[in-house]
């Protein structure tokens, strides 16, 4: 049996490399490799898929946070709500810019932010809510838009993880003041390298991003502000043009994919599968599928026998992490994230996995 791994992008590139290879070269033949026309196509067309006024490309999807945060004038003494139970760089923003990452617990459900849980923790301090979308489910928006528009508050959404997911129609990334994503290659839109993407409807926000990117400067060597250099690449935009108008394909792929796993898990007692890509009105495009196993260790180690990969997303909640030991949280502040560390698994899930893989995989779970 050929090893299984999380995710393989030499099968995805085999489907598009004509065209991958043409675009690429277009760029390097070009003579135009920072902010030209692939980038602006790419804006236009991204802006065009989620349903906003602006996409601004940048460096990576921390760094659309962190603009994104700077642009609603996060700074030291501000406190912004997010979830514990996320990729370190959520908060990482945060802290770049000195304000204060303040938790609010998970659903356990769900793994995003517990709603119910928001409202306590906001204060006199607190600038914005930070929503992460994550492994493609959307946050409940429409309590998070009501208690940001009741309190004042701005909304960022980390849609790292949630291209193309959406909430009634809507896409992820157009609730928001802002909307931060991720190219990074293992993402369900990758690029060949890093790369990310800041969404907005507001005019005066993207005119400020796109400064920030730029060092500050419009051109001509006239800095408004100290910006950053964090700008998407004309390479990177051309791969991305490729995959977008396939996204929505890809995406499908991986639901189904999902679909199979659950219905090879109904049943199997000790698997706990996560949220169905359609409950509701929502609509998950599984950047992973995340199990929980009260044997999970257990499961890995069969699995690794077989020579098939499994990955822990992620085993040490944000506030237990040795970056924010100042900040004195302790074991059993927010008792679901700690319980989600210690019993998520994600199983491979991309595109073109076979539909006997995913049965030889759920059999071998289910065994445990
Ligand atoms: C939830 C989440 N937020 C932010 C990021 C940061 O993105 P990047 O790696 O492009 O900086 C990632 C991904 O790596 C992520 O998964």
């Amino acid at each position: 049996m050929l090893p299984v791994p999380m995710l393989d992008l030499k099968r995805q590139l085999a489907g598009i490399r004509d065209e991958m290879i043409r675009e690429v070269c277009e760029v390097i033949e070009s003579g135009q490799y920072i902010l030209g026309k692939k980038v602006a196509g790419f804006e236009g067309l991204a802006a065009d898929y989620i349903g906003v006024r602006h996409a601004i490309g940048v460096a990576s999807g921390t760094d659309a946070l962190c603009l994104s945060l700077k642009a609603l004038g996060t700074g030291p003494g501000d406190e912004v709500i997010t979830t514990p139970f996320t990729f370190f760089s959520t908060i990482e923003a945060i802290l770049f810019l000195g304000a204060k990452p303040v938790f609010a617990d998970i659903d356990p459900e769900t793994l995003n932010i517990d709603t119910s849980k928001i409202e306590e923790k906001i204060t006199a301090r607190t600038r914005a809510i930070l929503p992460v979308h994550l492994f493609g489910c959307p946050a409940d928006m429409a309590t998070i838009t009501e208690i940001a528009g009741r309190h004042g508050l701005k909304i960022v959404e980390d849609c790292a993880q949630s291209f193309g997911a959406s909430l009634g129609g809507r896409k992820t990334g157009g609730f928001g003041d802002a909307g931060a994503f991720s190219f990074y290659p293992s993402k369900n839109l990758g690029a060949y390298g890093d790369g990310g993407l800041i969404t907005t409807d507001s005019d005066r926000m993207a005119a400020e991003i796109r400064l920030l990117r730029n060092h500050g400067s419009a051109g001509g060597y006239i800095h408004a502000s100290a910006g950053f250099n964090s700008r998407l690449d004309e390479i990177q935009a051309a791969v991305l043009l490729v995959k977008l108008k396939r996204l929505d394909g890809y995406n499908e792929q991986r639901r189904r994919k999902a679909a199979l796993y659950d219905r090879f898990f109904s049943g199997a007692g000790a698997v706990k599968c996560p949220p169905s890509g359609e409950e509701g009105a929502s609509l998950h495009v599984y950047h992973q599928y995340t199990i929980r196993h009260p044997r999970r260790e257990e499961v890995m180690e069969r699995l690794r026998a077989e020579h098939i990969s499994s990955m822990v997303y992620y085993p040490v909640p944000l506030h237990l992490q040795p970056a924010v030991k100042f900040m004195g949280h302790g074991q059993g502040d927010f008792p679901c994230a700690e319980d989600a560390c210690r019993g998520v698994l994600s199983l491979p899930i991309y595109p073109e996995l076979e539909d006997e893989t995913i049965e030889r995989i759920a059999k071998i779970v289910s065994s445990v």
